[in-house]
């Protein structure tokens, strides 16, 4: 995806779609004004007659119109007195999103004027209209490059551009995690996401990218990592990616995100029917991917390391077995008892191995539990967290960014149900509260660390006719980034 920022009038530009917010004609601004009168007054007459002046979300699509460069124009009505607010906003674009993918157009421009910008406001409309736009124009079948031209009265204001051009980043991360996630699990082992990580650091100077394969991960201990992989023929990964842009040697945030590139179940064998949505149990990893790229292009004040645990989860002769005791990085055992509950057990170790890095908080991203789509649905992404502020930015930035986060408690009542005779944890906790039993199997690992859990099992992807991936909580994340002031 790609975007400007122009000044021309409104005649000159050359797009498929050209997007017209029209407020009541007596405040009508100056550049459509000039257009209607190289129209003959074509426009402002049929936008009366129709009542799309001042009149939110009411349009009318025209095509051909002499004079004029754009192939159609949307006159949607705004709010009378043209200071719309993010709320009339948003009600103003919907039918214009509406259009753009109704009509499958690829470049669209769109004229915001910004007489006095609040700066969060232009902030929240530029996220918003990017987000809608990539949504608008994405299809995983035909990949083909989009352009969002954002007109407006001032291009040489350098603050507006650097908020749009924040908004494109959002939109082209959100459109990564979405093709990763989308790939099937054949195009898509932990190889190839290794090789995808590397292709950032290719892309972005302020990106480093180390991974680690088997061996090395056997050395570090990491063995329930490994009892999930020992079952496949493809050799795991460790990815670790570093995003090294704050000179002041600030503490990093760290991004765990499951990369388990199909999940079968392992011995513990899935049933068949929705199977191949277990390609997206790798949406975590994918979310990681696509923030990371987003960092690359923006220049944010912090320091980011990304760790993506990468396998898959297969039964075989020789894969993990129910019953099996592993004694993880972090020196704990564990009792595997479900070898589907194998999500946890490769962000145990991932999370152990973080400290090396001194984080000044650690998030993990994982599409862990079934559990949590019956408590939240597809709206919320669940959030466990052993840190009380940390929590709240994390909602806060869910609200912000419309990607929603809901927070489950982790109360030690519930830590009881992984008691077993036979190890320090069990993997699973039985029937009730799935999600919350496995974010504190994950607390047992963050002692001492600021963190949290988000599980994105009912957000990550939609499910049945429209089953796409969503990229969320992409925006989720990048929010809580840019105003990373959770201390
Ligand atoms: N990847 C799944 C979780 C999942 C299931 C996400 C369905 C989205 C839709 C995870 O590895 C898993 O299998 N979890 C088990 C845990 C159980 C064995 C305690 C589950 O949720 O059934
Ligand atoms: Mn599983
Ligand atoms: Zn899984």
């Amino acid at each position: 995806m790609k975007f400007n920022v122009k000044t021309d009038d409104l005649h000159n530009v050359k797009v498929e779609l050209l997007i017209i917010p029209l407020p009541s004609l007596k405040y009508a601004g100056k550049k459509f004004l000039e257009l209607d009168k190289l129209c003959n007054h074509f426009l402002s007459r049929i936008a009366r007659e129709k009542q799309i002046d001042g009149n939110i979300g009411a349009n009318i699509l025209l095509h051909s119109i002499d004079y004029v460069s754009a192939r159609s124009i949307l006159l949607v009505g705004t709010s009378k007195n043209g200071n719309c607010d993010l709320s009339d906003f948003k009600k103003t674009m919907q039918p214009c999103i509406n259009q753009i993918s109704k009509l499958k157009k690829k470049s669209v421009a769109i004229e915001i004027h910004q007489g006095n910008p609040k700066r969060d406001e232009f902030e929240q409309k530029c996220n918003f209209i990017f987000k809608q736009f990539e949504t608008a124009t994405y299809s995983y079948k035909k990949q083909s490059n989009s352009t969002l031209t954002i007109l407006t009265n001032n291009s040489s204001n350098h603050s507006l551009v650097k908020i749009a051009k924040q908004g494109l980043a959002l939109a082209n991360g959100i459109r990564l995690t979405k093709n990763l996630a989308n790939k099937p699990a054949n195009l898509c082992t932990p190889t190839i996401l290794a090789n995808e990580a590397k292709k950032l650091s290719g892309n972005y100077k302020s990106i480093n990218v180390s991974v680690m394969n088997e061996v090395q991960m056997k050395k570090l201990k990491m063995n329930t990592l490994l009892s999930v992989a020992q079952g496949t023929t493809q050799p795991a990964k460790l990815i670790v990616l570093k995003y090294s842009n704050s000179k002041k040697n600030k503490r990093p945030i760290v991004l765990v995100g499951k990369g388990v590139t199909f999940d079968s179940g392992g011995i513990s064998l899935k049933p068949s029917s929705a199977m191949d949505e277990m390609k997206y149990d790798m949406a975590g990893a994918a979310t990681v991917l696509g923030v990371f790229s987003a960092l690359g292009s923006m220049d944010l004040d912090v320091n980011v390391i990304g760790i993506i645990p990468a396998t898959e989860n297969m039964p075989a002769g020789n894969a993990t077995k129910p019953g099996d005791v592993i004694t993880s990085m972090s020196g704990k055992t564990v009792e595997i008892l479900n070898t589907d509950a194998e999500g946890r057990l490769i962000l145990c170790d991932s999370i152990t191995y973080a400290r090396k890095f001194k984080p000044e908080v650690v998030i993990d991203i994982a599409t862990l539990t079934g559990a949590c789509v019956v408590a939240l649905g597809s709206h919320a992404t669940g959030l466990m967290s052993n840190n009380e502020k940390l929590a709240e930015s994390l909602l806060k930035s869910g609200i912000n960014s419309g990607d929603r986060a809901w927070q489950l408690p982790l109360w030690s009542e519930y830590g009881s149900q992984l008691n077993t005779n036979f190890a320090d944890l069990a993997n699973v906790g039985g029937r009730t509260a799935g999600a919350i039993t496995a974010g504190y199997f994950l607390s047992q690992f963050a002692e001492g660390l600021k963190w949290a859990h988000l599980d994105i099992a009912g957000t990550a992807w939609n499910s049945g006719a429209n089953k796409l991936a969503t990229g969320r909580p992409v925006a989720l994340l990048l929010d809580f980034l840019i105003n990373s002031k959770f201390k």
